[in-house]
């Protein structure tokens, strides 16, 4: 298995960040130029390219529902909030290639018929909000942004807007809210954004590797970018391995390569240790384990495996890790995150970290998993938005697949990894 290095091609470059080091928007001036803003929606529509921010929703597609002749404003709003636990691709490729963004906007904005852009970037990483920032004033500084760009009389502003650290304002609808000034809570759709989005007009939220691929597709074409990946999910993506992994970092490959693949780029699991288990897509992906090494990292992959490619955050835990201490700091996150808006995510999530911190300490029983799956199964499905579903994800799948560990902790009366005896569940096995 090669890599496909596009987005990060440039990553070891001088200076890759600034308009000397990646150059001078050849797609942006091809599309503009050569192309008009319906054959550049077929375009993307044809490449097959899927939305990289964790569903995966087809970016041609979501374009075209854009009204057009409509009279109203449109609006691009780039999705940049990356809170995720595990998910550390969007941050790495801003600082390292900011500019392959700005070109996406300008070409996605030139073919949605909007003349404005925002991108809604964590407030927590400061100094990728500078790169962010510098990479636009040098933009504008050059005639890539603003009036008339490549003198097509297409105007384009961008506007960076830090938040203010609330995981629920990735939640494209909750973004929305928070962009306007208001609480970041998820809107009830429809309307969806396509037709009233930011100030009731018509927007188009994609995230950031979305729309920084966009650049690729126009300047090699439809038929190179299917060369890679499988049919229902072609292209190259943005694999962040982290945890417990010899060399963790971004692995930019095909859609469609396996674990198994990538570990082996990366010098696979930590010296000494073997894999236990690991996340597909961030937190809100449920949990897989070695069986699941060859299972392709594709849309229906993940889903035949019985979890999902999410974005693409391959967090690895060997065998020195408690799935429960684990899975118990997810929910602390979840429901610390949680909006509050509707009760079965704002109170179950409560709940359930107050049922796992009883499991882990050793003070639960068999009840305590029933109860806490019968909690999951009130949040999933039945929330408001996709962080309930998400906050059950890792408990019924860790439950699923080691659920003799929930066992083991209240056999024991306490972690079986315990640091300060420094004892793994395979010793702690032989002792129940
Ligand atoms: C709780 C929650 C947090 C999310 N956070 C992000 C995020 O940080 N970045 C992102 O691109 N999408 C995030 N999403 C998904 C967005 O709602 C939306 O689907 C995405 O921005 C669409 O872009 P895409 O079609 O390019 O993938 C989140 C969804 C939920 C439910
Ligand atoms: S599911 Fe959770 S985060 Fe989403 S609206 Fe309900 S309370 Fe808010």
């Amino acid at each position: 298995m090669k890599l496909t290095p596009v987005l990060s091609a440039n990553w070891g470059d001088d200076k890759p960040w600034t308009l000397d080091g990646y150059g001078e928007y050849d797609a942006a001036k091809k599309a503009l130029t050569t192309l008009d803003p319906d054959s550049i929606i077929s375009m993307v529509k044809d490449s097959g390219l899927r939305g990289r921010g964790g569903a995966g929703f087809p970016t041609g597609s979501k374009w075209g529902f854009i009204p057009q002749g409509d009279g109203k404003p449109h609006y691009l709003v780039v999705n940049a909030d990356e809170s995720e636990p595990g998910t550390c691709k969007d941050m790495p490729l801003l600082l390292a290639n900011p500019h392959v963004l700005l070109e996406g906007i300008v070409i996605t904005c030139f073919a949605i018929r909007s003349n404005q852009a925002f991108v809604y970037i964590r407030g927590e990483v400061l100094h990728i909000v500078r790169r962010l920032q510098a990479a636009v004033a040098e933009a504008y500084d050059k005639g890539l942004l603003g009036k008339d760009i490549f003198g097509t009389g297409f105007d384009l502003d961008v506007v960076i807007h830090a938040g203010a650290g609330a995981y629920i304002c990735g939640e494209e609808t909750a973004l929305l809210d928070s962009l306007e000034g208001y609480r970041g809570q998820p809107r009830l759709r429809p309307p969806f954004p396509a037709v009233a989005g930011l100030y009731a007009s018509p927007t188009v939220i994609n995230n950031v590797e979305s729309i920084a691929s966009v650049p690729a597709i126009i300047d090699r074409g439809v038929d190179w970018f299917k060369t890679m990946g499988s049919e229902k999910s072609p292209g190259f993506t943005l694999y962040s391995l982290s945890g417990h992994v010899t060399r963790p970092g971004q692995y930019e490959a095909p859609l469609g390569v396996t674990l198994r693949e990538l570990l082996e780029l990366a010098g696979g699991v930590r010296e000494g240790h073997e894999l236990k288990f690991w996340t597909p897509g961030g937190s809100s992906t449920p949990i897989l384990t070695a069986e699941h090494l060859d299972s392709p990292l594709d849309y229906e992959g993940m889903t035949a495996a019985g979890s999902m490619l999410g974005t693409k955050a391959l967090q690895i835990f060997d065998d020195t890790t408690c799935v429960v201490r684990a899975v118990l700091r997810w929910t602390e996150f979840y429901a610390h995150e949680s909006c509050g808006k509707c009760t079965p995510c704002r109170e179950g999530t409560y709940w359930m970290v107050q049922i796992l911190e009883r499991l882990e300490a050793g003070n639960a029983d068999e009840s305590d998993i029933d109860t806490l799956l019968d909690a999951c199964e009130n949040i999933m499905g039945r929330s408001f938005c996709a962080l309930g579903d998400g906050a059950t994800s890792p408990i019924t799948s860790s439950v699923q697949y080691f659920r003799d560990e929930y066992v083991a902790h209240w056999e024991r009366g306490g972690c079986p990894f315990d640091p300060a005896a420094s004892t793994l569940f395979a010793a702690a096995g032989a002792m129940s």
